[in-house]
């Protein structure tokens, strides 16, 4: 008799590197019979996928898991077995701690080591509970099965590269990613096809330090972002184009010149500074000054004058002054960003920052959190406000919230919803942006072409 197919549920936390792991997971575990669900209390198996960037990290997964052992407990009692995987960044760090301190747990996999899930798996199913968060020799990504081609999305991850080396001093990526890695071109290229094949338009690469790629090319020299963009532009169904995340430091002359010359590539990029003060900046290890940043800033509107730049910063670092924190808003200030992610420094276990002398209290830390937050929300609002009245290409990606509308994303990231056909989505439409709200643009399709209702085929 056919073994009953088993169900899947994984609950994802953090970065879009995670969300991509996710789906390769739930890929890999589904050519091994396992059917994803959206309901918890169903799935045979559960997976956290964890995040470990900032604070309290650890302790939600493990209130999450105090939630999971009273499920596997009911489902026990319907006589049902359910496995529980912690995954992602906490795996890694706490490793075997989190089988001792969590007995629900059955699995703990570190994010090199996915493509061993459905044979670790197999290994759990008699009882033995199992730590892999060791770094394999061998590429996870060559080890897992290619990707299925479906329905998949319209705008798709791709992870071109993983880790880093960067060592800022208060960032525990490099120890749990550990090194950085590039996947060969030929891999990212063959992904990118299936991909398109099941729909996608537009690409995001991926990579926690994207712009620093290194990549072997089919003809025996590595490939630089630049150059695989410029390859994945010459895909025709591939309309669009973007990356995160990048660092100052690695944005080259021939990446910069790209957002000029390549249309597909979209006008706008993630670019974190951290901080505006030459003094963090140093003691956080991030190897680029202020004055740097604003002419990185400088030579990447020289390209392409209309890029919306978003960033990432960090406030209350140890030893940061008043003074310091100053400087912070006046670089945004200078810059003006489209868009900007600020958090309060936590000291992450392991990192050198952990250990400074110096560390700014939690009060202060979050009064300034709230100033410049203030500061990036009115940039964030004018940045939208702007738009108004201009026309823009939305690629209409989904349904709208309210009968009758669409919705999807300008060039600029921006959320973009109108009144229009269903049939538009998966297209990229002029749109006249007539009013800016707090969380998406509002505008009216241009249908240059005339729309109609799908004519039924004569039989
Ligand atoms: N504390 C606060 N924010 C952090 N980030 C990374 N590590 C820390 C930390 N220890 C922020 C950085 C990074 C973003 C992904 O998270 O701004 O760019
Ligand atoms: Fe962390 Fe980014 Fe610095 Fe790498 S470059 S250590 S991922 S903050």
């Amino acid at each position: 008799m056919a073994q009953a197919p088993k169900t899947l549920h994984i609950k994802t936390f953090g970065c879009q590197m995670n969300a991509y792991d996710s789906s390769r997971m739930e890929e890999a575990l589904g050519a091994h019979g396992y059917e994803p669900t959206d309901d918890m209390a169903k799935a045979d198996l559960v997976i956290l996928n964890t995040c470990h960037i900032r604070e309290k990290a650890a302790e939600k997964v493990y209130s999450e898991l105090g939630r999971l052992r009273e499920l596997k407990q009911q489902r026990s009692s319907l006589g049902l077995d359910t496995k529980i995987a912690v995954a992602g960044c906490v795996a890694q760090a706490e490793g075997r701690a989190m089988l001792e301190r969590a007995s629900m747990v059955d699995l703990v996999i570190g994010p090199q080591s996915y493509h061993r899930l459905p044979d670790l798996l197999q290994r759990g199913a008699t009882g033995e509970r199992i730590v892999a968060t060791d770094f394999p020799a061998e590429d996870k990504f060559l080890s897992l099965p290619e990707r299925p081609i479906g329905r998949g999305q319209l705008s798709a991850f791709l992870t071109v590269q993983e880790g880093c080396d960067k060592f800022c001093s208060f960032c525990v990526v490099p120890y749990t990613r550990g090194a950085e890695y590039s996947r060969p071109a030929a891999a990212i290229l063959a992904e990118a096809e299936r991909l398109v094949a099941s729909g996608a338009r537009e690409l995001t690469l991926l990579g926690q330090n994207v712009n620093a790629y290194r990549g072997a090319g089919p003809e025996g020299t590595d490939w630089s972002l630049a150059k695989l963009l410029r390859r994945l532009a010459a895909i025709p169904a591939i309309e669009r184009l973007r990356y995160t995340t990048s660092h100052p430091r690695d944005m080259d002359d021939d990446l910069i010149a790209l957002h000029g010359d390549e249309p597909k590539l979209m006008p706008y990029l993630h670019l974190p500074f951290q901080s505006g003060s030459d003094r963090i900046l140093k003691a956080m290890n991030r190897k680029h000054t202020s004055d740097d940043y604003a002419e990185l800033a400088v030579r990447i509107w020289a390209a392409r004058p209309d890029i919306a730049l978003s960033t990432d910063i960090i406030v209350g670092f140890p030893g940061e002054t008043d003074a310091d924190f100053e400087e912070t808003l006046a670089l945004v200030r200078s810059i003006g960003f489209a868009r900007a992610f600020s958090f309060k420094y936590s000291a992450r276990p392991g990192t050198p920052a952990a250990s400074l002398p110096d560390q700014v209290p939690d009060r202060v830390a979050r009064e300034r959190l709230q100033g410049l937050q203030c500061l990036i929300e009115a940039q964030a609002r004018a940045f939208d406000e702007a738009t108004v009245g201009r026309r823009l290409e939305v690629l209409f990606e989904r349904a709208g919230r309210k009968p009758g509308q669409i919705g999807g994303r300008s060039p600029y990231l921006q959320a973009v919803h109108g009144a229009g056909p269903e049939a538009l989505i998966g297209q990229i439409v002029e749109v006249d942006i007539v009013s800016a709200g707090p969380n998406s643009l509002t505008g009216v399709i241009k249908s240059e072409f005339e729309w109609r209702e799908p004519v039924q085929a004569a039989e």
